[in-house]
């Protein structure tokens, strides 16, 4: 009802009003909510999913930080999973961005709504497909104490750097100033960009991984540069739907790997018009889609101080960047 939802808006405003708060890179503030930041408009569709979301043993979630490849993983995820849904000829990615087809759970599907019938939600069910940016320990309970699997695709925290800083550029609010590179760079070496801190959020995921690798496939957007073929059948392996002999001789890994590439997905139509449900043009998911990009953006005295940060951060986790 509609007293109700006021109510809860008031309850969510006192909270709001109580955590510590930071001047965001692009739009609007962010706010230290269990230890991660995000803004005030994520706040609200994040606790309905903490609350209301019920996984179901055969759900996938992929989970990201920003910009770590969170569009190419959805492409790639779905096209494994679903792969004997749909004809060759009827490529989905034709008519519908990577994230129409693998909706985010806190951006996307508890905006509008505290409860959806997620069931009509996905593109196909059992299994169903969603997405998340949510760090591990944050995590509705249902999910963790579910069978339901994630993927999780990190990247080198630099490159990841100037992705951000390029995309809160193109996000920016027209009569605000966006924070200089070195000021931008300084909040990322703090933490404080949306679902930060990035390391707590990568390292999150992958203890998780390394205690429950059946549930959790931990992955780097390096390697599936690297080699996608490998990475896209360890992905199905992982999911349960392992390529068969035929399947292989056939190229479909290949086609897979082809259909969800940078340079594929980046000229279709769908992907340069439009915008997203939060209002961000579809197109801002398509930079360059490089690996070490950052060499044309961060100075020596910015990289000797991320790679320090990368040592004594990661050490002794066994992860490496
Ligand atoms: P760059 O800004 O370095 O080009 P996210 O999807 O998590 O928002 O991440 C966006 C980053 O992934 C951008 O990186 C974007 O260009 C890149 N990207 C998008 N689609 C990709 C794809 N199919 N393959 C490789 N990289 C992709």
């Amino acid at each position: 009802t509609q007293d109700a939802e006021k109510s809860w808006d008031d309850e969510l405003q006192q909270l709001v009003e109580t955590l510590p708060k930071e001047q965001g890179w692009s739009i609007s503030n962010l706010y230290l909510y269990q230890g991660f930041w995000c803004s005030a408009l994520t706040l609200k569709p994040l606790i309905s999913f903490q609350t209301h979301f019920q996984a179901f043993d055969s759900d996938v979630i992929v989970a990201t930080f920003p910009k770590c490849g969170t569009t190419w993983l959805k492409a790639l995820t779905f096209s494994t999973l679903y792969r004997d849904r749909f004809a060759r000829d009827e490529n989905p990615f034709l008519s519908s961005t990577p994230h129409q087809l693998v909706r985010f759970l806190e951006q996307d599907v508890y905006v509008n709504n505290p409860c959806p019938d997620l069931d009509n939600i996905c593109v196909y069910n059992k299994p169903r497909l969603f997405s998340t940016h949510v760090p591990y320990a944050s995590l509705p309970t249902s999910i963790k104490d579910s069978r339901c699997k994630i993927v999780y695709l990190c990247r080198n925290p630099m490159d990841m750097f100037v992705s951000l800083w390029h995309f809160a550029e193109k996000l920016r609010d027209e009569s605000k100033e966006l924070p200089s590179l070195d000021e931008a760079f300084d909040k990322s070496c703090r933490g404080i960009h949306a679902f930060g801190p990035f390391f707590d959020h990568v390292l999150g995921y992958w203890k998780a991984s390394q205690e429950n690798p059946d549930q959790i496939l931990f992955l780097k957007y390096e390697d599936l540069k690297e080699d996608i073929s490998c990475e896209v059948k360890q992905l199905a392996m992982f999911l349960g739907v392992p390529f068969t002999e035929d399947e292989e001789k056939q190229g479909v890994v290949e086609e897979i790997a082809k259909i969800c590439s940078f340079e594929e997905l980046k000229k279709l139509e769908v992907n340069n018009k439009g915008l997203d449900v939060i209002g961000i043009p579809h197109k801002d998911f398509f930079r360059k889609g490089k690996v070490g990009d950052w060499k044309n953006y961060l100075t020596p005295y910015m990289v000797e101080r991320l790679e320090k940060l990368i040592h004594q951060k990661l050490e002794s986790s066994g992860l490496t960047f």
